[in-house]
């Protein structure tokens, strides 16, 4: 059975010209004018691009005494309805766990997927055994890069001397670093002051984060992974002076990604302000929300280029669970959703404020992603022979979100209210139609694990520079005799 998305046009990362698209077997099989399938997909008026994927996802995430309420189930369908067709979720191994054993217990969760997903290894503590199933995860198993939490102290939080380990291994093994980056040593001790001065409220969980935090460990990790001779990713840059470190660095030829989410580029910091304890508590997360200058600089990165591709880092609390920080913020559960509102949220504010083009919509939602993750052009493209994750996109439709209306299994929206105009339309994912003239119809467990190899040209690229200019012994001709 084939399907033909007909009359629409084709908006890519580089391209936008009118074709129908032909799907058989979960693939495009044909690009063209005048095409006949099967099944016909009306797309008149509408765009076909490549389906969203997001870069950064915590489904079921056991963190702060919890767990994060959208799981793979309820966290990908949220994703088609909005447009995503492909997760990238964190493994998380708990301290002494092998990484092998703790890529099972996600392989566990992630079995009722109705869309695409891969995954990031977190690299939460350090040993031999680490070291050894580093190999083996990007060998084997399909993970090519490895995340570092620099905060978080007592928690998921490695140290320098740890982080420098990991991303020499990384190098060996052609895999990507990535970093939340945050000075986890300076958050601790902020918290501690802001709590012993009877400062208990969301608001101060903003205080104990300053962008200072973050500037300082994005410098600091770029600057390590430039010793060890890695690329860098640096996940949810929130403020110009994290961006600024990495606009320096790849002025100066270092390989460094920044990574704004949707949540940073439209919601700001007055949000902490509110008089209402749940909304503030809501939209507790880390790096925090931050003022218009920085939303400006993030929103100029994606236009420059120096910033690459927007996530949405979902990691959904319940209010129930949210309350588990009355009397002490730092027990607030990190973290917020976005799943379904970041493409219609990014295109309404990006596409439809003249910030983004349409074809850089498509760069930083999708193709970036699959090119930086290695998985381009199986996904993030609209090519003949790459997987049929597609959206028929249609700029007219409008919707205002509400969490009464979500997909996501929690009971607030930290869009509530905000009106979106630009929709899915249909989403495909691998040919499978999840989103049909609006409505969901995803299928549990049609989602499949994608498998990611090793970076070959950016990091040979890398440490054959390492390798021609590290410091090398002076031959001499001849030696002094001993002045003694
Ligand atoms: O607050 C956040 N971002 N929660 C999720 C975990 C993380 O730091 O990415
Ligand atoms: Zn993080
Ligand atoms: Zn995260
Ligand atoms: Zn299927």
């Amino acid at each position: 059975m084939t399907t033909v998305i007909k009359g629409g046009t084709v908006v890519t990362a580089d391209l936008t010209y009118k074709a129908d698209v032909l799907v058989d077997g979960g693939k495009i099989i044909e690009i063209g004018e005048g095409l006949s399938g099967d099944t016909v997909l009306d797309a008149t008026g509408c765009y076909v691009m490549p389906g969203g994927i997001d870069p950064h996802t915590h489904l079921e995430m056991p963190f702060m005494g919890t767990y994060s309420s959208d799981d793979f189930e309820s966290g990908t369908r949220a994703a088609l309805s909005g447009g995503t067709t492909m997760v990238v979720d964190f493994v998380l191994p708990s301290p002494d766990q092998s990484l092998l054993q703790a890529m099972d217990m996600w392989h566990n969760k992630s079995g009722r997927a109705s869309c695409d997903y891969s995954y990031h290894m977190a690299i939460t503590w350090w040993g031999e055994q680490v070291f050894d199933d580093m190999k083996t995860v990007v060998q084997e198993k399909g993970i090519n890069s490895f995340k570092h939490f620099m905060a978080y102290k007592g928690a998921l939080m490695v140290n320098d001397d740890e982080m420098y380990a990991s991303f020499q291994r990384c190098a060996e093994l052609g895999a990507l670093p990535l970093v939340h980056a945050e000075n986890g040593d300076v958050v601790a001790e902020l918290q501690a002051k802001l709590m012993a001065a009877g400062n208990d409220g969301p608001e101060a969980h903003a205080y104990s984060r300053p962008p200072e935090v973050e500037g300082e460990a994005t410098n600091r990790a770029i600057m390590i992974a430039d010793m060890a001779g890695v690329p860098l990713y640096v996940v949810h840059t929130s403020c110009e002076e994290a961006h600024e470190a990495i606009r320096r660095a790849r002025q100066n030829g270092k390989r460094v990604y920044g990574e704004p989410l949707i949540q940073h580029l439209t919601l700001d910091e007055s949000e902490y302000a509110n008089p209402d304890w749940d909304h503030a508590a809501r939209r507790v997360m880390s790096p925090p929300f931050r003022n218009k200058k920085h939303q400006d600089s993030l929103w100029a990165g994606l236009a420059a280029g120096s910033l690459q591709v927007v996530a949405t880092d979902h990691c959904a609390f319940t209010t129930e669970q949210k309350r588990y920080g009355v009397g002490d913020f730092t027990k607030i559960p990190n973290g917020t959703g976005g799943l379904e509102d970041r493409l219609p949220m990014l295109w309404t504010h990006g596409v439809g404020t003249g910030r983004l083009t349409p074809n850089e919509f498509v760069a930083v939602t999708s193709t970036n992603i699959a090119k930086i993750l290695n998985c381009y052009p199986k996904k993030g493209a609209v090519l003949v022979g790459a997987d049929a994750d597609l959206i028929v996109w249609d700029p007219e439709a409008e919707k205002t979100i509400m969490a009464s209306k979500q997909v996501s299994a929690i009971d607030y929206n930290v869009f509530e209210g905000k009106k979106v105009k630009g929709l899915p339309r249909y989403t495909l994912t691998r040919g499978f139609v999840a989103v049909e003239d609006g409505t969901l119809k995803a299928q549990e467990g049609h989602g499949e694990f994608v498998k990611r190899e090793p970076f070959h040209a950016v990091n040979k690229a890398l440490s054959t520079w390492k390798e021609l200019t590290a410091p090398r012994k002076v031959e001499r001709s001849g030696i002094p005799a001993s002045g003694v």
